[in-house]
């Protein structure tokens, strides 16, 4: 099967079926390879290139997926919108010594009929949870039937969406999946900002109002060094640089703050003070891009 569905692109191979990818997990396991895995959306920038290093460094056989998953996106524009570029993306993945890129279309990874979902617990109910209806069960759903492909030993997530790597941490926990979940820290763009393949659709001005979600989580992060351990004093610090943000050129504000979070790493429960690790969780609106961001104070 795996022959005869997988199409190869140098020393890379590309697969499209479930049962392909399943079949050539098989035959790695059989050689004693060790899987390791980087789920994305494509539109590769190089927060996922440093997510394949990480996967490489870990592992023998590295699968990279693509796969642009209608179930975890709020409004049918947004995923229209989300940035496609596949040729590419396989450019990046054979440079980055991927093995095997997994490109299923949604009938492949929803099949007809499909109506078994997995619906994470209160996890999801913080940070993004009640701005993103259903966001994280569509996560979930998705990466469950991607684990179930390609039977990696590892999966690396980064810390971007750190909500994400908890729920998926926690997926695989409750339901036994035998997966290791690696996270890699954020990975930011010289000025600051965190790489997003959003990012794109953020014209100059939009640029300059995200700019302040990074700066306010360093402001934090600046008060918290020089010995303030209210959560609140922190929030503050947050919330007052993004509010601080230059108006729009037509007048109004250039960026809509969604909710910042000073809450413990585990839980996503809001503290009121920094007694140990501290996550601070940002979510903003800048022109048309939702950008997150986050931060974990003392660890
Ligand atoms: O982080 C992403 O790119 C997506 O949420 C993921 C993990 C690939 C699931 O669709």
């Amino acid at each position: 099967v795996a022959e005869a569905l997988k199409v190869h692109t140098g020393t890379m191979e590309r697969v499209t079926e479930f049962r392909a990818m399943q079949a050539l997990s098989r035959a790695w396991h059989r050689e004693g390879k060790r899987i390791a895995f980087v789920p994305t959306m494509g539109a590769l920038h190089d927060g996922h290139a440093a997510l394949l290093r990480e996967g490489a460094r870990r592992g023998d056989a590295l699968v990279l997926s693509v796969f642009v998953n209608p179930t975890q996106f709020n409004r049918a524009e947004d995923y229209h919108a989300y940035p496609r570029r596949l040729e590419r993306d396989l450019q990046v993945a054979e440079a980055a010594g991927v093995r095997c890129v997994f490109t299923p279309d949604a009938g492949q990874l929803y099949p007809p009929g499909h109506q078994t979902w997995i619906t994470p617990g209160p996890l999801a109910d913080r940070l993004c949870g009640p701005f993103r209806p259903g966001h994280f069960r569509g996560v979930c759903t998705a990466m469950s039937a991607l684990f179930n492909a390609v039977q990696p030993d590892v999966a690396v997530f980064g810390e971007k969406q750190y909500q994400q790597l908890l729920i998926v941490r926690r997926m695989v926990k409750d339901l036994h999946i035998p997966v290791e979940i690696a996270a890699h820290p954020i990975v930011r763009d010289a000025d600051g900002l965190a790489l997003s393949s959003r990012n794109e659709r953020l014209g100059p001005a939009d640029r300059a109002a995200a700019l302040t979600v990074p700066r306010g989580l360093e402001a934090a992060r600046q008060l918290y060094l020089s010995g303030e351990r209210r959560a609140r004093a922190l929030w503050s610090a947050v919330t007052r640089t993004i509010g601080a943000a230059p108006a729009r050129p037509g007048g109004g504000p250039s960026i809509r703050l969604e909710y910042c979070h000073v809450c413990d790493p585990e839980t996503l429960v809001d503290v009121d003070r920094v007694e140990g690790p501290t996550l601070i969780a940002v979510a903003a609106h800048a022109g048309s891009v939702r950008l997150i961001d986050n931060m974990i104070l003392g660890r």
